[in-house]
């Protein structure tokens, strides 16, 4: 297996696909919606544009249908969800769909969207979705990072130095031969540096301080840097749609 790392949607490249792929974006589309599904939600339906996430929830069933948006780190108004992850609680999200579009990370699933094998990645799930690619055993992964409108960002660089050591950890060969670009072997570096004070990592972002300035959040950091939390993985389904698996 050969893991390119890409830290934003727009260094992907242009042509060609991997045989998998990896969405992260752990501040916080990637945490939320893998907390959704753990908490019951039927699936995420994931939006870059807004009228089309609009058009699409108008024609599900009311009582089954809950639509997040963020802009900024801001929820939309008229949205019942923004993008925190201690808000999608198993009451209001059990059995719904959540149509969801978010400033960075739903555009990096968009730009995935015809990998054979995708997955969307945060800290909580890393040992999860490195366990899932090793039973897929795939030849090529692309990992792709949000990043924050076409600029880097720590958190997700961090998640995907941390899905390489888990798939090390796992038996996924060695470093030499599963980074597939500079930009995987330096994100290990960087998860190396910052493994044992994740949360620390993810309030000196950018995007972290962004939160911070919003408002409190110390709960979404908590809960965003709680590694391995959770052993569910979000998989494309269809097309923009992702179940637990
Ligand atoms: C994004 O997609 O950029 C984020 O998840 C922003 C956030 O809500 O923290």
């Amino acid at each position: 297996m050969r893991l390119f790392f890409f830290h934003t949607p727009e260094r992907a490249p242009n042509s060609g696909m991997a045989d998998a792929a990896v969405a992260i974006d752990v501040l916080r589309a990637t945490t939320t919606m893998a907390w959704s599904l753990q908490n019951g939600a039927e699936a995420i339906q994931a939006f870059a544009d807004l009228e089309e996430l609009d058009a699409a929830a108008r024609a599900w069933p009311a009582d089954r249908r809950l639509r997040a948006g963020e802009r900024g780190g801001a929820r939309l108004e008229g949205f019942e969800l923004g993008n925190s992850p201690l808000a999608v609680t198993p009451e209001l999200v059990g059995g719904k769909r959540i149509f969801m579009s978010t400033t960075n990370g739903t555009r990096s699933l968009d730009r995935l969207r015809s990998a054979p094998l995708l997955l969307a990645a945060a800290l909580v799930n890393r040992a999860a979705v490195a366990q899932r690619l090793l039973q897929a055993q795939p030849a090529t992964v692309w990992v792709l990072g949000s990043g924050w409108e076409g600029d880097y960002s720590l958190e997700d660089s961090l998640a995907a130095g941390a899905i390489v050591a888990a798939l090390l950890e796992q038996g996924g060969g060695s470093l030499e031969d599963l980074a597939g670009n500079d930009e995987a072997a330096a994100a290990h570096a960087l998860w190396q540096h910052w493994q044992h004070a994740p949360e620390q990592a993810l309030r000196l972002a950018s995007h972290g301080q962004r939160l911070q300035r919003l408002g409190n959040h110390d709960a979404d950091f908590a809960c965003c840097a709680a590694v391995d939390s959770l052993a569910l993985v979000p998989l494309q389904t269809e097309p923009g749609v992702l179940r637990a698996s």
